[in-house]
């Protein structure tokens, strides 16, 4: 195999990067994987919005069935967004044996069970590791660098617009509104930053890891949510002359078949490590029952950030199909394992 195509469903902020990254130097995705990487159509909403990289307009399509029906078109990548049609055109690819590549963290969190069982029924690769935490390599961490280990509990920043937010406003001060619209311009938040601001982007991303930390299907309404919708001006600067900084942190914790999961706004003394992450940056500490404590930092969101994460799974597929393996590596959450909910671990 010498060649594979790809289609992307979306040309956004994330679908710009992944175009930059595979057309900027295709020597070294060459080098990196034996093959020579084409894209052969982009799904956008509307073909003549000003893009920031000029592509010949025959590549791009407002039919998705250019994209998923397209007998040329090997892997599929997902960067549009939404849940519905998203869910849809990826089980379509699936099931016409493409290998498919998503950044979708609100798909993944709520049908990410139907779609890795899907992709595992049709012999085909489905990563995801731009869902959380942008850039960094978080979902190959837990699946793969600690696949040894137990993991007790996951503390994470994981939502980039709110950490942009709260550490602006603790900079200097300033509107919530006026950062909430800078987060937006520079591509950090969604299209409706509700879900960011909420806590229910954060809330998704825990999801995620907590399936994959912990091998257990994990419902949304069974996370404790509370976004920094109340978090005033006031309470930045009297934390800060307390010692203490704002961030909305996402916990998730197991032990005896118990999982506790929330996302909230939550005072953290400023000499603690996730205290110095800043503006759209993520961490995430993991703890290991043999590991031990280990922390994992980087670019939580933003073009080329995740545009990385989505490639790097792209090279992953392209090498898997070179030595006809796809398909191998699908996670798939234990449903047979029971968690009690929430509520559970607080009344004991
Ligand atoms: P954008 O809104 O910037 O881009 C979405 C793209 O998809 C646009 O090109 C749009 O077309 C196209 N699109 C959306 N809906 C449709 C539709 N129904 N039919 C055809 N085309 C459609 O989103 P992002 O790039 O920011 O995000 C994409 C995905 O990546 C989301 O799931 C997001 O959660 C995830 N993600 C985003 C990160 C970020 O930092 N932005 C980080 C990590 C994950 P058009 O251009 O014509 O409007
Ligand atoms: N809106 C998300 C965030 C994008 O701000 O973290 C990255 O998933």
């Amino acid at each position: 195999m010498d060649h594979v195509s790809v289609g992307l469903l979306g040309f956004g902020t994330v679908g710009t990067g992944v175009v930059h990254l595979l057309t900027d130097d295709q020597e070294k995705l060459k080098e990196r994987t034996g093959c020579s990487i084409h894209i052969e159509k982009i799904l956008v909403r509307d073909k003549d919005k000003i893009r920031k990289i000029k592509l010949d307009n025959r590549c791009l399509t407002q039919d998705a069935r250019d994209i998923i029906d397209n007998p040329n078109i090997d892997i599929v990548i997902e960067v549009m967004g939404g849940i519905n049609k998203a869910r849809e055109y990826i089980l379509q690819a699936l099931r016409n044996k493409k290998h498919v590549i998503t950044a979708n963290k609100d798909l993944m969190a709520l049908h990410g069970s139907e779609l890795l069982q899907t992709a595992a029924d049709n012999h085909c690769d489905l990563y995801y590791e731009a869902s959380v935490g942008g850039g960094i390599p978080i979902i190959r961490s837990l699946t793969e660098g600690l696949a040894a280990d137990r993991i007790q509990k996951i503390i994470g920043i994981v939502n980039g617009t709110t950490n942009y937010i709260l550490s602006k406003m603790s900079q200097q001060p300033v509107s919530y509104e006026e950062v909430l619209r800078e987060a937006q311009a520079l591509g950090f938040a969604e299209a409706d930053p509700t879900s960011d601001v909420e806590g229910l982007d954060a809330a998704r991303k825990m999801v995620i890891l907590s399936h994959l930390a912990y091998s257990i299907p994990v419902n949304l309404e069974d996370v404790t949510i509370e976004g920094i919708t109340q978090v005033e001006q006031e309470d930045i600067t009297y934390s800060k002359k307390l010692g203490y900084t704002i961030k909305l942190i996402g916990i998730a914790e197991y032990e005896n078949h118990l999982i506790d999961i929330s996302v909230q706004p939550t005072l953290l003394p400023i000499q603690h490590p996730l205290a110095s992450v800043e503006n759209e940056y993520n961490a995430v500490y993991v703890y290991g029952e043999s590991c031990g404590e280990t922390m994992f930092y980087g670019p939580g969101a933003g073009e080329l950030p995740t545009a990385t994460a989505v490639v790097s799974d792209l090279i992953t597929v392209v090498k898997n199909l070179s030595l006809g393996i796809t398909g191998h590596h699908i996670f798939l959450p234990n449903l047979k394992k029971q968690c009690k909910p929430a509520e559970a671990i607080a009344s004991r």
